[in-house]
């Protein structure tokens, strides 16, 4: 048996995938987040100015014009949405081996308890853990759903492709489901909390000293982030983007 084999049949293995998976998720949330923003950038912007100085093409609102711009990317040796291509089956592998890491290192926690645990006082870990399940299943069930929403317009009826701006808009007016993106974004704050905290301790970046940098850390990017995403859904709701 190779070493990398031997490697991930360890719970240290498995938290390191959990790690390194949770590092690309975490950077993709973060810059989704910072992508979205552009939904306060007022007025138009236009692709192309003629000679004299004039729009020659259609003016779309800064939003749509960043989301034009993700999809035309290309990647060497690869068309137009190259690049965006590639993005979705990193984040697609990085979900199934984070998920897949998550429920093998809850087995070996648990085949690791002692019988008479029952009876014993509730651990923060145990705790901890169970929020941490709980709440992958409903980012999870929110990724789909916002995928049907705004990728694919399944779910949203006022769906335009390429309309990012307006399919926003649409979505968010209706106020159940601008709360439900709400409890979700609580729900992911958690999750990227606890997540961070114990990222450090699985690449056994772990001492007294560092604990309080770590803490700081964990909070700050959990809340900017929350804070950031229920913006959205709050900013329509309220009728402050409009
Ligand atoms: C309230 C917060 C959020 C808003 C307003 C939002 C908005 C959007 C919009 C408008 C799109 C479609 C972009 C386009 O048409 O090109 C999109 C795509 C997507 N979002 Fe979000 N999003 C939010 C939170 C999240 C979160 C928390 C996650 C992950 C946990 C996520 C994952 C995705 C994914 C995977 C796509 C598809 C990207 C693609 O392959 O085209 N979003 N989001």
């Amino acid at each position: 048996m190779s070493w990398f084999t031997d490697l991930y049949q360890s719970a240290v293995g498995k938290k390191a995938v959990m790690a390194v998976t949770g590092i690309i998720l975490f950077g993709f949330v973060l810059g989704h987040m910072i992508g979205n923003l552009k939904l306060y950038e007022p007025g138009t912007y236009c692709a192309y100015l003629d000679a004299s100085g004039t729009c020659a093409s259609k003016p779309l609102p800064y939003l749509d014009a960043y989301g034009a711009f993700l999809r035309q990317v290309g990647a060497p040796a690869l068309p137009a949405s190259g690049a965006l291509w590639i993005v979705r089956v990193v984040l697609l592998v990085a979900v199934i081996l984070h998920m897949w890491a998550a429920w093998q290192v809850t087995r070996l926690s648990q085949a690791a308890r002692p019988s008479g645990y029952v009876n014993q006082p509730k651990r923060h870990t145990s705790y901890a853990s169970r929020t941490m399940r709980w709440g992958g299943i409903i980012i999870l069930l929110f990724v789909i759903y916002h995928l049907l929403d705004f990728t694919t317009g399944t779910l949203n009826p006022g769906f335009q492709e390429g309309a990012v701006r307006r399919n926003m808009l649409a979505s968010f007016s209706v106020w159940y489901v601008a709360l439900f993106y709400i409890v979700a974004q609580v729900a992911l704050g958690f999750h990227l909390y606890h997540g961070l905290w114990s990222l450090f301790q699985s690449l056994g970046w772990n001492s007294p000293r560092f604990n309080r940098w770590r803490s700081t850390f964990a909070h700050a990017f959990a809340w900017i982030i929350t804070i950031g995403n229920i913006s959205f859904p709050l900013a329509v709701w309220t009728g402050l983007v409009r």
